[in-house]
């Protein structure tokens, strides 16, 4: 058994169940420790950790700042747009210039999906993923569950339904990847033209090799049963032509309000990574319904998810032993 300590976040996909456990649990420690008010604030001592950030975030960009000053790291959050970067400095020069500089974690968001991957060959850093493309936002999975857990107090056997455009969402293929990994059922819930092409080649659309993923083409059927309803925003900005007809014509088929929540469990959660586009995917009715919806507390467990994520690669970093 392999038991060498992770040294990057880059995906869920390739996780073993037993480390997103691990760090789900201790997640779960720092929310409870952030309530409090107390955190170990000199664990991470020594450390530096950069934000490198070449897409807009907001809440992922400062809840790792916050995560690496509650721990005690010396955070830097690079500006991209006033950066050499913008002078044409490639991605891998920016990421050699930050490795002379001993940058212990450094924190990616990149539009070129494969960019964290790429970056975690070429430093000695440990390398989270903050979203890479359409490929993975693993640490956006990691809170959702960890919001999940806290209030139906397990994973296996919920249905979560996660509805909008699937095709250009990291946010869906990470939860995908650990929702399953942890037995629960994920209905896709869209439009044709915003459900990934490869859904059925990976064997997810009711095939044998992954019966617990369904794809949807309609609210009441996707709805039905769910535990968890996860809207997402519409990613107008990866989108190469319009995919749907109008907003608000997207609103009245594909918009979660009050009637078409009906259609899930009575108990069902409203979730949403953010931001959101309040009256295309999802009405304020829902979303500011504090029975149902836990969008903010997703924000709230960003941070405890980001601090336990620090933690635990912190133990692995090459130029600190512990
Ligand atoms: N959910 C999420 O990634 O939000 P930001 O784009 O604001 O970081």
């Amino acid at each position: 058994m392999n038991t060498r300590p992770r040294q990057h976040l880059l995906a869920i996909e390739g996780m073993t169940v037993s480390e997103v456990v691990a760090l789900l649990d201790l997640a779960e420690n720092y929310a409870l420790l952030n309530r409090s008010g107390k955190t170990q604030r000199d664990l991470l001592r020594g450390y530096t950790l950069i934000n490198l950030f070449f897409e807009a975030s907001t809440r992922t960009r400062t809840s790792f700042e916050l995560a690496g000053k509650r721990l005690g790291a010396d955070v830097l959050s690079m500006s991209v747009a006033t950066s050499s970067i913008n002078k044409g400095e490639t991605l891998l020069d920016t990421a050699a210039t930050l490795n002379a500089m001993h940058c212990d974690l450094l924190v990616v968001r990149h539009s070129l999906s494969g960019a964290a991957n790429l970056l975690a060959q070429k430093v000695e850093a440990s390398v989270i993923n903050a979203g890479d493309g359409t490929h993975e936002h693993p640490t956006q999975a990691l809170l959702d569950a960890l919001t999940i857990l806290r209030h139906k107090g397990r994973i296996a056997g919920l249905t979560v339904a996660i509805c909008g455009d699937i095709a250009h969402s990291r946010v869906a293929r990470s939860n995908i990847h650990l929702l399953t990994m942890l037995d629960a059922t994920v209905h896709l819930v869209g439009p044709p033209t915003l459900i990934p092409s490869e859904v059925e080649s990976l064997g997810w659309r009711n095939g044998q090799n992954a019966p617990r993923v369904a794809v949807f083409h309609d609210m009441a059927q996707g709805l039905a049963g769910a535990d968890v309803v996860m809207m997402l925003r519409m990613q107008i900005e990866r989108m190469q032509r319009s995919l749907v007809p109008s907003a608000r014509e997207y609103f009245r088929f594909w918009g979660l309000d009050k009637e078409k929540l009906r259609y899930a469990r009575p108990d069902a959660l409203v979730m949403h990574p953010g931001p959101m586009n309040r009256g295309v995917e999802i009405d304020s009715g829902v979303a500011d319904d504090p029975q149902r919806s836990v969008i903010k507390e997703q924000v709230e467990m960003g941070v405890a998810v980001r601090m336990a994520v620090l933690d635990t690669l912190a133990r692995a970093s090459v130029r600190h032993a512990r």
